[in-house]
């Protein structure tokens, strides 16, 4: 018994119906067994004459006691029960069902109307995107290369080294996006890497360009990690829209985005109750202890423990991240030295109008309560200010920051000060030579973070990067 893997598809009459009886004729062949059945993927006609239907295209895995001529004939049996009829030279007209044959085991075949491996495979997504569903490790004899490794080699030959305004390559596994990222790297382009959680706003748009303009290829991730939330309401209420978050990526210059599932970052690795176990977790350091570590039990675990993974997937040259999540820019700064790479880009905190730091968490305020977020900001700069006019006492500017605060409808979980070079869980008591003020707070139901460094002119970054090797 060997492998085989079939493609189906069909643009004319109703094709569903035709998929389903290409099935139940699969089913009906002697020594075979289906293993595995792609999901439908419409798509597109490909050559052809004008005007035609689009296709709904699959594939099949199945286990067969039948020599690849046997089972082409019998493929060609099962097509021309359902109506089609085969023209001598014509491959891309419409058609009612095409079953082809795309591998038999390790058979290399050229012979009158059987090539195997199918010579057009490799070349067509529609081929190879279902099969990377059910087969993502089958190999095709003749290029080596199993169907993840085709497919990442198709997209990069079309996806370019940069992103463009018609698109950016989307990849829906983490497998998928290793792949692709190989590929680029074997033929040499350098990656910059920008993790997300998705809900793309023009504060990651600002990392995306940057990273496209300081590499060959910018590849951003989209999962909103359920390892680092607290809450859970938080968890399901954070915003999901894959396709919207692509078509903004495209015109920033972002050559592959990618997503998954916590089962795909963590393959065999899930317990039965599809969590992480905890002993999986990676220690976050020292630099979570304090602020968001202490109000968010276990948050930076789950940034470490998947932004390691991600690392992994995209083994980028350079990594970027913002500065509104500071504490976390210190936790990821850690983690990569201690794991060896990459060297992380902390790029300054993208502000709307009013100075509110922009976030994802930004669109679940009510227009009043946008406005009223903006007292984050201000209470920022009046520890600046006290900065600047010489108060160096950690006490005394975060005094500040919740003079300012307490005249609003905020509710203050910290508002304090602290060495960015020199992290502490708890404020310092003695003069500070530098300065970072951070703030936490709840707007209704919704939290905000935000923080600016005193001491540097703009509230910039210093020698913004950091870590790495
Ligand atoms: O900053 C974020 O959006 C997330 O914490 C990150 C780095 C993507 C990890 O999930």
């Amino acid at each position: 018994m060997v492998l085989a893997a079939i493609a189906v598809g069909t643009n004319l009459g109703d094709r569903r119906v035709h998929l389903e009886r290409a099935l139940e004729a699969l089913r009906a062949l002697p020594r075979t067994r289906i293993r595995a059945v792609s999901s439908w993927h419409e798509t597109e006609p490909v050559g052809g004459p004008p005007g035609q239907g689009r296709y709904l295209n699959g594939a099949v895995l199945v286990e067969t006691g039948l020599a690849p001529r046997e089972l082409l004939d019998e493929l060609l049996a099962i097509e021309s029960a359902e109506g089609r009829v085969r023209v001598a030279g014509r491959r891309d007209g419409p058609r009612t069902l095409d079953l082809d044959l795309l591998v038999h085991g390790a058979a290399v075949v050229e012979e009158p109307g059987l090539v195997l491996p199918h010579p057009r495979a490799e070349e067509r997504p529609f081929v190879l995107e279902p099969l990377a569903e059910i087969a993502p490790d089958l190999r095709f004899p003749r290029s080596g290369l199993n169907v993840l490794e085709a497919l990442a080699r198709l997209r990069a030959s079309v996806g370019g080294r940069r992103g463009s305004a018609d698109g950016t390559v989307a990849l829906s596994s983490p497998a998928e996006a290793r792949a692709w990222c190989g590929h680029a790297r074997a033929r040499g382009a350098r990656i910059g890497f920008v993790p997300t959680m998705g809900a793309l706003h023009e504060g990651h748009l600002e990392l995306v360009r940057r990273a496209a303009r300081e590499n060959d290829a910018a590849v951003v991730s989209v999962f909103v990690n359920p390892l680092q939330f607290d809450e859970k309401s938080d968890f399901e209420r954070y915003p999901r829209d894959f396709a919207a978050d692509v078509a903004l990526l495209g015109p920033a210059g972002c050559g592959m985005a990618f997503t998954g599932t916590l089962a795909g970052f963590f393959p065999g690795e899930l317990a039965a109750d599809g969590s992480l176990p905890a002993a999986k977790l990676l220690d976050p350091g020292t630099a979570a202890l304090g602020l968001e570590g202490a109000f968010r039990a276990g948050h930076f675990a789950g940034v470490a423990t998947i932004v390691d993974r991600l690392f992994e997937v995209v083994t980028p040259h350079v990594a970027y991240f913002g500065e509104k999540d500071f504490q976390q820019t210190l936790v990821v700064r850690d983690l990569s030295r201690r794991r060896g790479a990459p060297p992380i880009v902390v790029c300054p905190t993208s502000r709307e109008a009013s100075g509110l730091a922009r976030s994802s968490r930004n669109e679940r305020l009510s227009p009043t309560e946008r406005a009223e977020a903006a007292v984050i900001f201000r209470a920022l700069s009046s520890a600046r200010a006290a900065w600047r006019a010489g108060e160096r006492r950690a006490a005394m500017l975060s005094g500040a920051l919740r003079t300012v605060l307490s005249g609003s409808t905020l509710r203050v979980e910290y508002a304090t000060v602290r060495d960015p070079e020199q992290w502490t869980a708890d404020e310092p008591a003695t003069p500070l030579l530098r300065a970072q003020a951070l703030v936490a707070a709840r707007l209704g139901a919704v939290r905000l973070i935000d923080n600016l460094r005193l001491d540097v002119p703009d509230g910039g970054v210093p020698g913004d990067e950091v870590g790495g090797s």
